[in-house]
């Protein structure tokens, strides 16, 4: 189920995106699914794969189910909804297929209260 702790050594890095790297975008890989098969693999059969975002604070978006519990339990707001800028509730995602993105990984104070949360362990943070 949780995010690829390897996944700087094993994807490449694929573009930035907001203040962030991206990794993995577009690359097929073996994602662990377990108890979210029927959301995973939807979200993958129409958007293909997305791959990670972040390096400090990393969200791989083909885990991410749009659960929204990281946004608002973050304390120093790292993360918004990827279709709806600025929106950093829990509910504030447009649909199913929402991500929430890690828009300021620099600001991470490593309370790790977003990678608890996360149902699917789309998260994992790397600290410095
Ligand atoms: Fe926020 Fe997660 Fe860092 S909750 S402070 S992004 S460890
Ligand atoms: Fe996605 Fe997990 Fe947050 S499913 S919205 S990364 S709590
Ligand atoms: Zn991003």
């Amino acid at each position: 189920m949780p995010i690829d702790p390897d996944y700087k050594s094993k994807l490449q890095k694929t573009g930035t995106h907001t203040a962030h790297d991206v990794w993995g975008e577009k690359a097929e890989r073996p994602i662990d699914m377990a108890g979210y098969e029927a959301q995973i693999k939807a979200n993958i059969e129409r958007d293909g794969y997305l791959g990670i975002h972040g390096s400090v604070v990393a969200v791989d978006f083909d885990l991410c189910i749009a659960d929204g519990a990281c946004l608002p339990v973050c304390p120093v707001a790292v993360f918004e909804w990827i279709k709806k800028p600025g929106d950093s509730t829990k509910d504030g995602k447009l649909d199913e297929s929402d991500k929430s993105d890690p828009i300021r990984e620099a600001d991470c104070i490593f309370c790790m209260a977003c990678e608890t949360v996360c149902p699917t362990v789309a998260i994992k943070i790397y600290q410095p």
